[in-house]
């Protein structure tokens, strides 16, 4: 068992793993607002307030941090540039200094973002990013601070979907809600990505630190798909009708900030390393399926903070 320090967990990785990963470690999850009965331990602290999570450190001493917490929304990223780079960039970088110093495990989580690309071929890790927007400049900013200033930390690129405590984090949470209230929607047929099913990707993370591995990763999934095909395969898996979702190319969309349309990822460095096959969509469908016939999204709800 290792006493693990997990940032953002209450956002949709870090309560997905704090829940999944609660049972083999000891686990201290990093709020901004309280949660009341959660099964593990949390305390509330605004990381961006000078000394809070030395503090949270001095206190916990943990084995591992595992660094969740930024701000993921591409369009206040674009707004606020400055507030952007100092949580997603300048954070992590005094995040390794502190494991570095202290001999904790870090694992910093980054994006398949800092690609920008239209072409089909997938990214390894010895590829050359080129963000083009402020989200993937920072997420990039921060896997070099890190990597410089922590040589035993992992870096791990990601995309994963899941269930959240707020019910509209994840793009499989966005499917469901429109296809269960029988509302048409709309996917991407011409954005690729590899996602994966957030326990597996937390799992996958607790094999990365048996196995002592370090550097920078692509933790994503083992199959390739249009957002359009994701939100099908959802469709069908839940037994919505598929047709409620239309295909509409990224750039007609509303969304504001520019989208990559080929974040695929190789993860041959992952699976080579860890000995182990990488699960693919359809595995992952599945675990989210599975989790919502056990009442999973009720029971994540049921915490939300007031
Ligand atoms: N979701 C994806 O598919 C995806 C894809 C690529 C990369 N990522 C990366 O994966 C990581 C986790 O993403 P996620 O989807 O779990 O994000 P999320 O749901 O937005 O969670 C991020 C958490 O960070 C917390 N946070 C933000 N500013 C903070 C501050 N100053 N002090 C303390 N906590 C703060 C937020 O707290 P509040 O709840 O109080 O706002 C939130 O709970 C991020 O690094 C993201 O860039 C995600």
């Amino acid at each position: 068992m290792s006493k693990i320090l997990v940032t953002g967990a209450a956002g949709l990785f870090g309560i997905n793993y704090c829940f999944n990963s609660h049972q083999q470690h000891s686990i201290l999850g990093t709020v901004r607002q309280p949660i009341k009965r959660l099964p593990f331990e949390t305390t509330s602290v605004d990381l961006l307030e000078k000394g809070s999570l030395a503090k949270v450190i001095d206190r916990f001493k943990p084995d591992v941090l595992i660094h969740a917490a930024a701000n993921a929304n591409l369009d206040d990223c674009e707004k606020n540039p400055r507030e952007a780079f100092r949580l997603n960039a300048e954070l992590p970088g005094f995040i390794a200094e502190q494991t570095a110093q202290r001999g904790i495990q870090l694992i910093h989580i980054s994006t398949d973002a800092v690609f920008f690309d239209s072409s089909d071929r997938h990214f390894k890790e010895s590829d050359s990013p080129n963000p083009a927007i402020v989200y993937s400049e920072s997420k990039l900013e921060s896997e070099e601070y890190v990597l410089s200033t922590d040589s035993h930390a992992i870096v791990a690129r990601v995309n994963f979907f899941g269930w959240s405590m707020q019910g509209n984090k994840s793009l499989s949470e966005f499917f469901f809600n429109a296809l269960s209230e029988n509302q048409p929607c709309f996917g991407f047929p011409d954005v690729f990505f590899c996602p994966l099913y957030v326990e597996d990707l937390a799992e996958i993370f607790n094999k990365m630190l048996e196995k002592e591995l370090h550097g920078l990763y692509h933790v994503t999934g083992s199959e390739a798909l249009s957002k359009f095909e994701f939100g099908q395969r959802i469709a069908k898996r839940f037994g919505y009708d598929i047709h409620l979702i239309s295909p509409k190319e990224v750039e007609l969309s509303t969304l504001h900030t520019p989208r990559s349309h080929n974040l695929r990822l190789d993860n041959t460095k992952l699976y080579t390393d860890l000995g182990m096959e990488i699960p693919g969509v359809t595995h992952g469908i599945d675990r989210f399926y599975t989790q919502y016939k056990l009442g999973y999204p009720q029971k994540l709800r049921s915490y939300q903070q007031k």
